[in-house]
């Protein structure tokens, strides 16, 4: 029986994508041969390469003057890659946590950083109403916050180019992707599993390159060129995102994915809000639709391990909050239904019913 599963990533994926996927690792296109076994500049594969791109550009509405590309490194890789390509004197970071916080760490290698944090807080919160001086390189911000579970929900625009990290709420809500010079993110959320990394690059964005010299692997403008295959990409992985991407289209697209984004996220912030045991730790209204953070009231806090338990014997998995910040996360990505979020609050009731 499948678990209900509410890992940050790796997390759950559509039956459409494992099915397929595990089809195409047994034989790839009838060909007597592993999609793992096939080379990446056949035909064959480059059809699922051309295939992916097409969906990508499709289901995101992504106009025809960005380019999109897959990779390697994971989003960590792009913490390095923006500001080695891009940043000349000095950028805007918004840190709204861990993963702001590492990408921060990186752009100070290149040029100085004006940083907004909600640091203040424990990022709780997304910070609003703030100051971007217009002649900074770019503006860098986390769109979803998946450790700590806070979210930028609508396109923001800046004077400058503004540089997204998508990697956990992308294909969650539709997108206005031209207020954006670059959105990526690692494809181990809402795309498929971990090893790829893609990017959308508006392409005049591209002209504005530091004069540095930049390592080949290590320049977008290499792997625009070579059609993400200046190295050899992981080609199961691409696979693997192509099958979620059909599954999405089938689903109704972004529009749906956005209905079942807040349908999952009412049930259960409204079963935590609605708890004498269990709350909540963002600013209301910057809370997470794909994140979920929630920890005990304080008498309750010795109970923590004996929940994880429990929901675990109701076949909820996954709910264990980041070591940075206890309590619980559930994790409800696209591929998670409302009937894995009502398991976990029908656990969660009985635990309260029992314990409090
Ligand atoms: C928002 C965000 N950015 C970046 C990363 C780092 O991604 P990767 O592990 O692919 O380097 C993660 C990983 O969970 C993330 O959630």
């Amino acid at each position: 029986m499948r678990k209900h599963i509410f890992n940050a990533g790796p997390c759950k994926l559509s039956d459409r994508t494992l099915e397929n996927t595990a089809k195409a690792i047994l034989e790839f296109n009838n060909s007597g041969q592993s999609i793992m076994e096939v080379s990446h500049r056949g035909k064959d594969f480059q059809a699922v390469m051309d295939d992916t791109v097409v969906l990508m550009k499709e289901i995101l509405n992504i106009p025809d003057n960005y380019s999109v590309i897959f990779l390697g490194g994971g989003a960590s890789m792009q913490f390095c890659m923006i500001p080695y390509n891009f940043l000349t004197t000095k950028a805007f970071y918004l840190n709204t946590g861990t993963w702001s916080t590492k990408a921060i760490k990186e752009a100070k290698l290149w040029g100085e950083v004006i940083e907004v944090s909600s640091k203040d807080k424990d990022f709780t919160y997304i910070p609003k109403n703030f100051n971007v001086p217009d002649d900074v390189d770019y503006v860098h911000i986390t769109t979803n916050n998946t450790i700590r579970g806070s979210e930028i929900h609508e396109d923001w625009s800046f004077k400058a180019p503004l540089i997204a990290d998508m990697s956990s709420d992308i294909l969650s809500r539709p997108v206005d992707v031209k207020k954006y010079a670059m959105i990526y993110g690692g494809a181990q959320k809402n795309m498929g599993p971990a090893g790829v990394t893609f990017c959308i690059i508006r392409n005049d964005f591209l002209e504005r390159v530091v004069d540095r010299p930049i390592p080949t692997m290590l320049k977008y403008t290499t792997h625009i060129e070579e059609g993400s295959m200046y190295n050899t990409p992981p080609c199961v992985n691409i696979f693997a995102l192509r099958e979620t991407l059909y599954w999405v289209k089938e689903m109704g697209g972004l529009k749906a994915m956005d209905k079942l984004a807040n349908d999952r996220a009412n049930m259960l912030y409204g079963a935590i809000d609605g708890s004498k045991m269990f709350k909540g730790t963002v600013a209301k209204e910057d809370r997470s639709r794909m994140n979920i953070v929630f920890i005990f009231e304080d008498k309750y806090k010795h109970l923590e391990e004996d929940f994880v338990k429990f929901a675990s014997s109701k076949n909820c998995v996954g709910i264990k909050g980041h070591r940075s910040v206890g309590g619980f996360r559930a994790s409800t990505y696209n591929a998670c239904t409302l009937e894995d979020v009502k398991a976990l609050v029908n656990a969660m009731k009985e635990f309260e019913k029992a314990n409090a």
